[in-house]
């Protein structure tokens, strides 16, 4: 097992001084982030994924359980120094946040926006409509007659709480799924059941009301790929930005959730690239908000398995990170001990999986690299890009 000093000599010898130098990265910590508000940490010295990351002003986090920070120490210690924005796993979804039609609990993400705060990193809010995570009242209690009520009051409360504190809410979450069939290929989700089409609209109109200056997302995932499901994907998700963008809903970024695979003949390039193009004609940021990379179809030991994953990880991001306009970079979890991909797609051997940055003994795996190096190779922006919302576009609904 690697030891911590022998990281750092593994950071030397992998990326190689000079090319840390090279690429811009200062080596060892500086202070002259490019966002002065955060000061990236050091890892030993060496520097960070959030550190190689704000070179280019691109913020890198991950998704996080706030009830592990300051209690398991290696993880809060691995987020601390690799992390400048983070967002709750699932402390902010309707079955976390708003466990009774009634109450609502904070804790979860009372807590993660405190030590967000302490560190100096930003906060993204995940997520204000979804057809997943919903709370056990929900079926038996949300109909046509409260539905939209029920909405835009969740909303109100919870982007309302944190309003002015937030990078960027993931408002509506996966919306689309053309294996429903409808032409338009939204989702039949209970919201859409329950409202119609209109809830998109609600939703966000709703969430830049409660929190004029958090970027509003629209999240999801399936849209990466050169394969027919993700190129029916894509047109369904542009054709629904498209509308919304007529509708002058409001709306500041796509979040394209990057829940990826290695092991498999499918390829990444020309579809996504193509999806990029379109979403700039939109004046929309790119979010890169759940990057994990599943290896549930490769054979072969950790180490094996690590490097397909890096090589992942380096094309994924030298073709995102080409655009301008991808303007943050979250992978969902820092470390293989904990990621879901080990409870949804379990490897038949019962080994961890490897999708992330760190291996389940907190020591940098080869996905650290890739992306580090990614970062590091990243052009500087000409101009910073706009971190808050154009607040003009917050009318009534
Ligand atoms: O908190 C309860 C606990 O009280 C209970 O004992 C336990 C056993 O039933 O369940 C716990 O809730 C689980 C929750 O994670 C917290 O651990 C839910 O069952 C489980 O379904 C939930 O899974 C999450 C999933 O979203 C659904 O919300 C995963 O951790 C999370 O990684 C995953 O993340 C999603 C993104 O939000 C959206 N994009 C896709 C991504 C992967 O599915």
């Amino acid at each position: 097992m690697s030891t911590r000093r022998n990281f750092l000599k593994q950071t030397g010898a992998v990326l190689g001084y000079g090319s840390l130098f090279q690429a811009g990265i200062p080596l060892f910590a500086q202070n002259t982030p490019a966002n002065p508000s955060f000061s990236p940490s050091t890892y030993m010295g060496a520097a960070s994924l959030a550190a190689r990351a704000a070179r280019t002003r691109l913020p890198y986090g991950c998704a996080v359980v706030p009830e592990m920070l300051n209690v398991e120490m290696d993880y809060t210690r691995t987020i601390i120094e690799q992390c400048s924005i983070l967002v709750a796993e699932n402390s902010m979804k309707w079955a976390a946040i708003h466990p009774q039609p009634n109450t609502f609990n904070f804790a979860g993400a009372d807590k993660l926006l405190a030590f967000a705060g302490e560190h100096k990193m930003q906060l993204r809010g995940h997520n204000l409509c979804w057809h997943q995570a919903l709370p056990s009242w929900f079926t038996k209690t949300m109909n046509r007659g409260n539905a939209k009520a029920m909405l835009v009051q969740h909303i109100q409360t919870v982007a309302g709480r944190y309003a002015g504190k937030l990078h960027s809410w993931d408002v509506v979450n996966e919306a689309i799924h053309v294996q429903d069939g409808r032409p338009d290929g939204l989702r039949k989700s209970p919201w859409l059941e329950l409202i119609g089409e209109e809830y998109i609209d609600i939703a966000f109109h709703t969430a830049r009301q409660a929190d004029p200056h958090a970027l509003l997302t629209y999240n999801d995932y399936g849209i990466e790929y050169d394969v027919p499901h993700d190129d029916q994907k894509r047109a369904a998700v542009l054709s629904l930005l498209r509308r919304m963008r007529k509708r002058k809903t409001p709306i500041d970024a796509v979040g394209v959730q990057s829940h990826l695979r290695a092991g498999t003949q499918d390829t990444i390039g020309d579809g996504l690239e193509h999806f990029l193009q379109e979403v700039r004609k939109l004046d929309l940021q790119v979010f890169i908000t759940e990057m994990d990379v599943d290896d549930s179809h490769l054979t072969g030991d950790a180490d094996q398995r690590e490097a397909a994953v890096a090589a992942v990880y380096k094309q994924y991001f030298d073709l995102m990170l080409r655009d301008s306009q991808v303007t943050a970079a979250l992978t969902w979890g820092i470390t293989n001990r904990y990621t879901w991909l080990n409870h949804e797609h379990p490897r038949k051997n019962g080994d961890y999986q490897v999708p992330l940055p760190f291996d389940s003994n907190y020591q940098p795996a080869k996905a650290f690299f890739a992306l580090g190096e990614a970062f590091g190779r990243r052009k500087v922006q000409s101009a910073a890009p706009v971190l808050t919302a154009k607040v003009n576009d917050a009318q009534a609904i």
